[in-house]
């Protein structure tokens, strides 16, 4: 009879096989309830005998409750990079230079794609898996092997007799762009935020701290490599994908063997041209000596192999169908065709829309509603329509005359001297006020509460309010605000002490609200501390304004053609008559208080749970932090919140201080003034 051990030895050794069967060759053979029968029948015996609990069982994937946060692990072979390169001649100097090295040594190249996912790195020992790290910083990098465990097609043990006492390997963790767009599809429902792109919703998954959350999200990896080996090697890159294959992982589903530089350019051709096929994000080809033999003799530089060259691609460009081209009416009356698009995946995330910025750009281009368009979107810029597919130009491709009149609201339109914009001249164009007041009640800007765009189309309908200076008058009209639909007494008093509140403001949002053309978040910001009052400020003249560090000419143009005029002059006197605070309201905080941040230069990414991203800006701002948006060399410290993506991975290749949140929470000094104290003391109040 079998005994309890040999029964769950045998329903592991089935379940294994199923898995490989269904994950990484994605041909099962038996059903899923079958399945189930065995998985269920395992788990039982696991829990009636805790003693034979194994951690590389097939029911231990799942994973168990939070942790704390990621060790930090060496690697025992430091993971490098690859060298880039963008074009043939870069690959052609490539192989002159490997063919020198090698000085007639015969050898071949395997190119294969490369995947823009998350680099992680495997250790087996005696065949179970022991660990899995992140990149990290090349030498030592997060242990996430409860993450990693939970993706269907990492063998937990390898599919060996005799395993290798110790075997690294190492490839990239992925989502597949479905998963990506059904896990957006999911968190934009649930009112979450949606992830820009598959890599860096793999990547925030991978640093989520409970692995039962990573378990539900679609992940998957490719193996392309090996780090250290302990009892096994192999002659080629060709022979070790096919180790790895048989020890149960996906490898690169076809590769390139390739004879001579003439193969390779085929094979990045062949690759380039199949890549909508794959279903990862691809941004390049990788092409790789095969003879492992000879990777000592080539050597590597400080930071990359000489057996290996990354070739990028340029930005992705894809095709779609432009549906309509709309108007969009800016809160300055300037009116912008907007590209109304058949949504496409572009360079990772989904686009409907792109701006055709003004009618001369758009009549250069010949784009018409109706034309087929490519698209373009590089790195984290807005997409561009890039040309129309002529070709496919149906005969009713209608062009979009400039404007006439408003569409909003039929008023007459200009082009002013040396402009390329049309505008609304109508002083009153509600579509204009409408940009205008969400503007100024925006979160950013005067933070107005229970003021929403529904509300403010509603109050521009029953013409309650025109202009952002009505605001401040509209508690005069509370009967007429009880008479609209929906508004309650409840809801009238919210909404009035909300505008109440938000005359007592800081500077920088009254400067950011106004709508300067050019002057947003952080330029209200910079002037704030350079002026005391929107009095000062208006009364600054060019000299001043261009001298003060990230001012130039246009913004300086644009502050004081808007001082300049009338309206706003009365604009800024109806603000000042209603009570609103158009002054500085304490020194500089940089000036108040020494805190560890004074002077930085921080860069937020991933999400807080302490406290919102905007609270964490302006708290950093009254430690006397400059809050940056993107990592470069100048920053001094990244904030990481949990699913940090590739700032953070960009912060530690840069080398920078990296704090979490509570770093940030501890950082406040127990002498700052009780307005930072309770500001931080309140939120963590309301989460406890
Ligand atoms: S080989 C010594 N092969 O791209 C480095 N890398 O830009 C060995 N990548 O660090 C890497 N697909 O994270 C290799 N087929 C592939 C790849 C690949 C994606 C990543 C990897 C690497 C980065 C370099």
């Amino acid at each position: 009879m079998s005994t309890p051990a040999k029964r769950i030895e045998e329903l592991r050794d089935q379940l294994r096989e199923h898995n490989h069967r269904y994950y990484t060759l994605a041909q099962p053979t038996i059903s899923d309830r079958e399945y189930d029968a065995l998985m269920d029948e395992l788990e039982d015996l696991e829990a009636a005998h805790p003693e034979l609990r194994s951690p590389d069982s097939p029911s231990a994937r799942v994973g168990g409750e939070p942790i704390e946060g990621f060790d930090t692990v060496p690697h025992a072979v430091p993971m490098i990079s690859l060298a880039n390169s963008y074009n043939l001649d870069d690959v052609r100097a490539y192989d002159q230079r490997t063919r020198k090295r090698l000085a007639g040594q015969n050898h071949h190249y395997i190119v294969e794609p490369k995947i823009d996912g998350v680099a992680v790195s495997l250790r087996y020992e005696n065949g179970a898996l022991v660990r899995a790290l992140s990149r990290g910083d090349g030498r030592s990098g997060d242990d996430i092997t409860a993450n990693v465990r939970t993706i269907g097609t990492v063998p937990l043990r390898l599919r060996a007799k005799n395993p290798p006492e110790a075997l690294e390997v190492r490839g990239e963790v992925f989502m597949t762009r479905e998963g990506f767009m059904r896990l957006n599809d999911s968190r934009q429902a649930a009112g979450q935020q949606v992830f820009a792109n598959p890599r860096n919703a793999a990547a925030g998954s991978l640093k989520l701290l409970d692995s039962r959350v990573v378990a539900t999200r679609p992940l998957d990896a490719v193996w392309y490599g090996v780090g250290e080996l302990r009892g096994i090697a192999f002659d080629t890159h060709e022979a070790m994908l096919e180790a790895l294959r048989t020890f149960g992982f996906r490898t690169p589903e076809k590769i390139w063997i390739c004879d001579n530089i003439e193969e390779v350019e085929t094979a990045l051709r062949e690759i380039h041209e199949g890549k909508d096929a794959y279903p990862f994000e691809m941004d390049g080809a990788v092409i790789k000596v095969n003879e492992r033999g000879l990777y000592e003799e080539l050597g590597s530089t400080a930071k990359s192999p000489r057996w290996a060259l990354a070739y990028k691609y340029e930005p992705e460009q894809v095709e779609t169908l432009l549906k309509a081209i709309t108007i969009q009416v800016g809160r300055t009356g300037v009116l912008t065709p907007v590209a109304e698009l058949e949504p496409v995946l572009v360079s990772g995330s989904t686009v409907s829309r792109a701006t055709l910025h003004n009618w001369d750009e758009m009549q250069r281009k010949d784009i018409r509603a109706g034309d087929t368009v490519v698209i373009e979107k590089a790195g984290e810029i807005i997409p561009a329509v890039v040309r129309v597919v002529l070709e496919k130009r149906p005969p009713d491709a209608k062009a979009l005359p400039p404007p006439t009149e408003c569409p909003a609201c039929g008023g007459p339109v200009s082009q002013r001297e040396g402009e390329v914009a049309w505008r609304c001249e109508n002083p009153a164009c509600p579509a204009k006020s409408l940009s205008w007041l969400k503007h100024f009640v925006s979160r950013r800007a005067m933070d107005i509460d229970h003021i929403g765009e529904e509300l403010i189309k509603a109050l521009l309908k029953e013409q309650l309010i025109s202009h952002p200076a009505d605001l401040y008058t509209l508690h005069e009209k509370k009967d007429q605000l009880l008479d609209m639909e929906r508004m309650a007494e409840k809801s009238v008093d919210n909404l009035l002490q909300a505008i109440e509140d938000s005359k007592n403001a800081e500077l920088w949002r009254i400067i950011h609200a106004l709508g300067i053309p050019n002057v947003g978040e952080r330029t209200a910001q910079t002037l704030e501390a350079h002026f005391a009052s929107i009095r000062e400020l208006a009364e600054t003249d060019e000299e001043t304004l261009t001298a003060i560090e990230d001012i130039g000419p246009i913004v300086a143009k644009s502050i004081l053609d808007f001082f300049a005029l009338g309206e706003n002059q009365f604009f800024i006197e109806r603000l000042q008559n209603a009570g609103v605070n158009l002054e500085r309201k304490s020194a500089p905080a940089s000036e108040e208080l020494e805190t560890d941040l004074t002077g930085k230069t921080v860069v937020l990414t991933g999400s807080l749970t302490q406290m919102t991203r905007d609270e964490a800006k302006d708290l950093l701002r009254k430690l006397g932090a400059k809050v940056t948006g993107s990592v470069s060399g100048k920053t001094d410290l990244l904030i990481a919140g949990e699913e940090a993506g590739s700032k953070l991975d960009k912060a530690r290749k840069l080398g920078g201080e990296i704090w979490t949140e509570a770093d940030l929470v501890n950082a406040i000094p127990a002498n700052a003034p009780p307005a930072i104290q309770s500001a931080v003391q309140s939120e963590l109040d309301l989460l406890s």
